[in-house]
Parts: structure tokens; C-alpha cells; sequence
């Protein structure tokens, strides 16, 4: 095995360093503190593996993107997204056998609770329905008690109930949204003809399904279905780690999708495109916003894309097949193009490499699909369920897993003595502050200010400034 040497203060302490199967390398600390007193800090963890783990494989550099070991190219171009659930679920690509005894599951488990759907009257109208989706999920764990010593059989219905259910939330969620009765799930169709079925048609009216949207729907779904370690992939093995309830563990990982520099983006995508049209811009100006900071552009760069992201690549094709049929006319995605275009030839982007994400298109696909403005985000959360599923299972089974538990390098107040309520208010210095400046004024006879953190409106900081009596 290789090592890496770390000298520090004089003492070299050598460190194991792992190979990863296509090469990658990674430094292994987890022996670090305890052989030199010293932990590493790397906000937002950019530089941090926090596993192992043979579900998905990326190189940002070389924009490759492999879900266990198949190029998602060739997973988009020939899969169904049920298929690829159950790939990277279980390891390997389904025989017709298993594909079918997982669909039938899947069909078997669609239904939720009848009780829960009274959950939904109590919303309001206006709710947004990724908060319906992370509420909804998380009270799944009343409904369905998950034993405490999970063995396959359950693990499997479990995972069942999330893939399926979820997508039966959402649309129960877009129903309340719009005030119309829920559509049942049917055995009848498939995964995503099931989905739009229940989103569009109601006790008035069917829904004529189009195979080309129904295409586009699930290639959107396969490409979203996992990205290793991301923000809610590591929430989600965050959350589980502490041994939570399955479904608190998934509607963590849906909250953290939420944001919107995360699965959120796909609808601010829209929107900035839309604001672009309407202010009579054709993309230019905003650039130059972007290039001041005084607009994102969204839809661009990655935490971990240096070169291009292989998905937005597929969905920009998904997007000229969708947005060339009779009739549709998406003036949008011209924008989009130009936008593109533009920024490619730019240096502010070309240099920060910042290029189209998967978010850039996917919100086009999704509005040439119908599908409502505040749902993108939950279709990014059906379509991730699978890969948060399968590191949940990964994990589980991994005996090396221990509690998610980072250290920090705290920068806070030093030690001080406690002030009673009566003396708050007036200036106050910390002990270790006290002693400092006692040494400094004694000794060079320079003294440097202590730099005060900023604090909340209304309250005082320890030099009674915005001084406000409690209530
Ligand atoms: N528009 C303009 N400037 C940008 C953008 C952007 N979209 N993204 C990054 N930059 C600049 C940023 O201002 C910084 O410039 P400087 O070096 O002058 O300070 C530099 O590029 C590095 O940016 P960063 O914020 O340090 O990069 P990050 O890795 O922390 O953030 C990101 C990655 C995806 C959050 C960010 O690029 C972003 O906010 N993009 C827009 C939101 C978006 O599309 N999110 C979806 C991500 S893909 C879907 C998913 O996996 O969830």
C-alpha cells in the first residue's frame, strides 16, 4: 500500500494511501488525531471522501459518469428507470425475472395509507409540495413501523414503498395543489405512464399519454438517479448513520434537495430564462450581471464538473427532439442556446470552469412535458430516491460504518466568566482575553483588539452595543 508523509512540527507521521478501481487515490485519516493531535478542516468537505463506495463512479475532469460501472450514456440511450433503479440498488442490471417481480413490488406497493391522505386537506392550497413531499415521507415511518433488525425481505419492501411511494406523494401533492380529487395509482401502467396518469387525469377527463414525453420523463428520472456523494446522497447517509428510521433518513435527503443550489436550480433555471425574455434581453446582459456577481447564472458549474456534465449533454439533445416536434415553440430554449453559446466563448466562465449542469435543460424537458413549474424539484426527488436508497443499503451493510461525527476548529469566545442577568450590558472581556492583554501591554507593550463576532439584531454584544432588555 502506498503511504503519504506528514511533517508537522518536526515529527513525520506516515499515512496509509487507498486506490480506488479506476485509480483515484484518497490520503486515510481517520488515524490523524489520535497520532499527532491535529484534524484536517475542508469546508463544504470539496476535498473529503467521506466513504467508500461502489455505486456510482464520476471524474468531473473527464466528465464521465458511471452507475455501477455502466456509462450512464448507454443507461439513458437503452434502460427504463425502473431497471436502473434496481441496478444500482442490487449491483447488476435485472434479468426479465427480477425486472418483473421488482415492477410488480413496485405496483403492489404504489398505494398509501388511505389515512394519510386527509394528511393532505390540512395544507394550505399555496403549500409548496417539496414540503409536502418531505412531511409526507417522514410520517410514512408512522404508517409503516420498520422492525428494528431489518432483514432482506423487509429491507426490500421498504425500499419498494420509497421508490413507489414517493412518486404517489408528488402527485397527491400537484392534486391538492390545483384542488382536484387524487388520481389512484394503477397496476395497469408503468412507472412514469403511472405518474403522469395520476398528475393529469382526472374524473373528467384521460390523459392521452405521448411516448415522447413519457421518454423524455424517464431519461430525465435515469439521469437524476444518483451522483455519489452530493449534498442530499451524504445528508442521507448523515442521517442514516445515526441508525434514523428509513423514511425520516430519505425525507432528510429531500430537504436537502430543496435548496436551490442543489435540486432546486431546475426551476430557478426557468425562472432566470423567463425574466430574460421578458426584460427584451437576448441572455447578453445577463452574462455581464453574472461576470459583476450581481446575478447567478443558473444552471452552470459544478462542485465537481471541471470540463462538462455528460447529463446536460444527453438532455440538450432530449431537448432539440422534445422542442422540434409540430406545434411546440419554446422560446426559452433559444435563450438557453444563446446562453450557452456565449458563456463557452467567455473568459469569466472558461476560467472558473463553469459550464452547463444537468439543471440547465432539465427544467425545459420538464416544461415541454407540462409538468407544473413548483414540481421540477420533486421530479429530480423521485428520480433521486433510488441512489439515496442504495447508499442507505450500502451502508448498512458495510461494517466499517461508524456515526457521521466531523470535527471543527472552533474559533468561538474563549473561555469567560458568566454574567448574571442584572450586569448584562455592560463591557465584558473574556478571561483568556484578560490574561492576554495582560501579557501583551506587560510585555511588548503593543495590544491587539479581539475582534468581535457579529451578532443578532436586538441583542447586545459584549460591548453593550445595541443594548435591549429581556423580556
Ligand atoms: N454563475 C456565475 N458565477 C459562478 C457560478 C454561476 N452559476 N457558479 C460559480 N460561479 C463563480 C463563483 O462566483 C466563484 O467566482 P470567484 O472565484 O470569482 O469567487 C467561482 O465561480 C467558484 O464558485 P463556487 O461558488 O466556489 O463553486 P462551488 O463549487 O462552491 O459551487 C455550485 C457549485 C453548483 C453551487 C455553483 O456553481 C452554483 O451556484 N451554480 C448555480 C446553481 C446550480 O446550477 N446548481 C445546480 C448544481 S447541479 C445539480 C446538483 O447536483 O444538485
Amino acid at each position: 500500500m502506498n503511504k503519504a508523509v506528514l511533517n508537522y512540527g518536526g515529527v513525520e507521521t506516515e499515512l496509509d494511501v487507498l486506490t480506488g478501481t479506476e485509480g483515484e487515490k484518497g490520503i486515510d485519516i481517520q488515524k490523524l488525531r489520535c497520532r499527532t493531535g491535529i484534524v484536517t478542516l475542508d469546508e463544504g468537505y470539496a476535498n473529503t471522501g467521506s466513504c467508500t463506495s461502489a455505486v456510482t463512479y464520476l471524474d468531473g475532469e473527464k466528465g464521465i459518469l458511471r452507475y455501477r460501472g455502466y456509462p450512464i450514456e448507454e443507461l439513458a440511450a437503452r434502460s427504463r428507470f425502473v431497471e436502473v433503479a434496481y441496478l444500482l440498488m442490487y449491483g447488476e442490471l435485472p434479468t426479465s425475472k427480477q425486472l418483473n417481480s421488482f415492477s410488480g413490488l413496485l405496483n403492489n406497493s404504489s398505494l398509501i395509507h388511505e389515512d394519510m391522505r386527509h394528511f393532505f386537506l390540512a395544507f394550505p392550497n399555496y403549500a409548496h409540495p417539496m414540503g409536502l413531499l418531505t412531511t409526507m415521507v417522514a410520517s410514512l415511518a408512522t404508517f409503516y413501523p420498520v422492525p428494528e433488525e431489518m432483514g432482506d425481505e423487509e429491507e426490500r419492501q421498504v425500499i419498494a414503498n420509497l421508490v413507489s411511494q414517493v412518486r404517489t406523494i408528488a402527485a397527491f401533492s400537484y392534486k391538492k395543489f390545483i384542488g382536484e380529487p387524487a388520481v389512484y395509482p394503477s397496476y395497469r401502467l408503468r412507472f412514469v405512464e403511472n405518474f403522469l396518469n395520476m398528475m393529469f387525469s382526472s374524473p373528467v377527463s384521460n390523459y392521452q399519454q405521448d411516448p415522447d414525453v413519457v421518454k423524455a420523463i424517464d431519461t430525465f428520472l435515469v439521469l437524476h438517479a444518483d451522483h455519489e456523494q452530493n449534498c442530499s446522497t451524504s445528508t442521507v447517509r448523515m442521517v442514516g448513520s445515526s441508525l434514523a428510521n428509513v423514511y425520516a433518513v430519505i425525507s432528510s435527503g429531500i430537504a436537502a434537495l430543496w435548496g436551490r443550489r442543489h435540486g432546486g436550480a431546475n426551476q430557478e433555471v426557468i425562472a432566470m430564462l423567463a425574466s430574460i425574455l421578458e426584460s427584451g434581453d437576448d441572455g447578453r446582459r445577463f452574462i455581464e450581471n453574472a461576470k459583476r456577481k450581481e446575478a447567478r447564472l443558473m444552471g452552470f458549474g459544478h462542485r465537481v464538473y471541471r470540463t462538462f456534465d455528460p447529463r446536460a449533454v444527453i438532455l440538450k439533445n432530449l431537448c432539440h427532439k422534445l422542442l422540434s416536434k409540430p406545434g411546440v415553440n419554446n422560446p426559452l430554449f433559444d435563450i438557453a442556446l444563446k446562453i450557452e453559446e456565449a458563456a463557452l466563448k467567455d473568459d469569466y466562465f472558461l476560467s472558473r470552469n463553469l459550464y452547463p449542469n444537468v439543471d440547465f435543460y432539465s427544467g425545459l424537458i420538464l416544461k415541454a412535458a407540462n409538468i407544473p413549474y413548483d414540481m421540477f424539484t420533486v421530479l429530480f426527488a423521485i428520480g433521486r430516491t433510488p441512489g439515496w436508497l442504495a447508499h442507505w443499503r450500502e451502508m448498512r451493510r458495510n461494517e466499517n460504518t461508524r456515526i457521521a461525527r466531523p470535527r471543527q476548529i472552533y474559533v468561538g469566545p474563549a473561555l469567560r466568566n458568566y454574567i448574571p442577568l442584572d450586569k448584562r450590558g455592560a463591557p465584558q472581556t473574556s478571561t483568556t482575553a484578560m490574561r492576554e492583554r495582560e501579557q501583551s501591554t506587560a510585555g511588548s507593550g503593543r495590544f491587539t483588539p479581539r475582534r468581535l463576532l457579529p451578532m443578532p439584531p436586538g441583542e447586545t454584544n459584549s460591548l453593550g452595543e445595541n443594548g435591549s432588555e429581556f423580556a
